[in-house]
């Protein structure tokens, strides 16, 4: 990755003013004539994401005006690393952490697979501490959409295993993984029947940091490193976009990489069900009852709703050391999809406090998220006659709520949050590029600073 912050340049440093677009006219009237009208002729309006070259007094470009609202957001300086010709520019104005976060987060580029053809624009900022600081947010996040973006043959479950391992190595975290069989005498059964058909043998991947004494914070990610649906097969159209189905896994590998680069006083233990929903001679079918490592049995309603089988061994797992708090991120339904759209977060909580806090904290952060109801008299729609429930509700309505009602049985009365995520921007917007995208992580890493980062 190319360093977008930097604290000091030997190049020329091409100067930023933000203005409000109210006070476009007082602003014209502070330039000189010439450079007033070569402003009008640009037809800049200092609308958001607007911007416009000043020429200096030799013709060259001396000054960049760019439109602002007066939102604090991703938006305002993140359309402009890869509009604006490539060099080193600073703002000359007062900007939040969150609009300079947003220059990184919009120039960003995957380049796996081919190079694109510029980098972004560079940007001066106050204090090396201060780039430490956006760079680690801009690590975490590239590093989410990177692996949402690496498309299933080069994100299988073993991928997503080494992923989390170099992840761990490279902050002396321990990282253990259970793998294929293994499964089955660990009473991971539901990971195992979800992924066994796989060519690449599902696995459970268990990260633990921190120090014993700091309270302990669980994350849990879906990693369906591709979801075909299974016997219940998914039509094309839909199946098109399942190699982010591991999404949730990316969110909490992310989160977790920037809770550990800023040394977050918490016990962090993160846990990944990683596995292909694939179809294969051995694949789990409708029908089918599934143990899980709870002790509930799991009837299968529809091989298609996998990722909450998947996700129901690994919240037990993280219920089982009675942890501070538990928050799970998963690709998990497209109910959620109708119900807030693909850039919202749907939330689901048993706390109250929890929840507000989080969606405050996403307000301040431009990480949107919405709670939605844990209504348990929907409960009646996960009742199974042969087992104690089902996977999935025989009708959609309130699917998302379904899901979070299923995924509760496994996590006791602990603290718990589960964010019902796309993982995908579907169009771009400045800061947002289309394809992987960190949703959720911003509001989540707020509020555990806020709660946990005095101590
Ligand atoms: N991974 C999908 C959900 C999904 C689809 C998320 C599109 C985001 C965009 C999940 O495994 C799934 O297939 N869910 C089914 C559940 C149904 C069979 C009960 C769904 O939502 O249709
Ligand atoms: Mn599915
Ligand atoms: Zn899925």
């Amino acid at each position: 990755m190319t360093d977008v912050y930097i604290s000091s340049t030997p190049d020329p440093v091409t100067p930023i003013t933000l203005v409000r677009t109210g006070d476009l006219s007082t602003w014209l009237e502070s330039l000189d004539p010439a450079a007033a009208s070569w402003v009008r002729s640009n037809r800049f309006e200092a609308e958001k994401n607007q911007f416009v070259w000043l020429p200096d007094g030799s013709g060259n470009p001396g000054l960049v005006a760019v439109g602002w609202d007066g939102e604090d957001n991703l938006e305002t300086l993140g359309g402009l690393a890869l509009s604006l010709p490539q060099g080193v520019y600073r703002i000359d104005a007062e900007v939040s952490q969150l609009q300079l976060l947003g220059w990184a987060l919009g120039g960003y580029q995957f380049e796996r697979y081919k190079t694109a053809p510029r980098d972004p624009a560079k940007l001066l900022v106050a204090s090396e501490e201060d780039a430490a600081a956006l760079a680690s947010f801009e690590s975490a996040i590239t590093l989410v959409r990177d692996l949402i973006n690496t498309p299933a043959a080069d994100m299988l479950p073993g991928h997503l295993a080494a992923e989390a391992e170099q992840l761990a190595e490279s902050f002396g975290a321990e990282c253990t993984v259970v793998v294929g069989d293994e499964l089955l005498d660990r009473n991971l059964c539901a990971i195992h029947a979800v992924g066994r058909a796989a060519t690449d043998a599902p696995r459970l991947i268990d990260i633990r940091w921190g120090d014993p004494d700091h309270p302990q914070v669980v994350l849990v990610g879906k990693g369906v490193c591709f979801d075909s649906g299974g016997l219940d097969i998914k039509p094309a159209s839909n199946m098109r976009t399942m190699k982010k189905d591991m999404g949730g896994a990316a969110q909490v590998l992310g989160l977790a990489q920037l809770i550990m680069a800023e040394q977050l006083p918490v016990r962090l233990r993160v846990l990944i069900p990683a596995v292909e929903n694939a179809i294969a001679g051995n694949a789990y079918r409708p029908g089918d009852v599934v143990p899980t490592y709870q002790g509930l049995t799991v009837e299968i309603g529809n091989t298609d709703a996998e990722g909450r089988v998947v996700m129901c061994d690994a919240l037990a797992l993280a219920a089982e050391e009675k942890p501070d708090l538990i928050v799970d991120y998963a690709t998990l339904t497209g109910s959620a999809r109708s119900a807030v759209g693909a850039e919202i977060a749907a939330m689901f909580s048993n706390s109250n406090d929890v929840a507000e806090a989080i969606f405050r904290s996403g307000e301040q952060l431009d990480d949107p998220v919405w709670r939605l109801p844990l209504h348990q008299p929907y409960n009646y729609k996960l009742e199974s006659k042969v087992a104690d429930t089902v996977n999935s509700a025989s009708t959609p309505f309130g699917g998302a709520i379904t899901a979070a009602l299923f995924l509760q049985k496994f996590v006791a009365d602990l603290p718990w949050v589960h964010f019902d995520i796309m993982a995908f921007n579907t169009r771009a917007r400045p800061g947002r590029p289309e394809g992987g995208e960190a949703m959720a992580v911003r509001a989540v890493y707020g509020y555990l600073q806020a709660r946990y980062g005095q101590l």
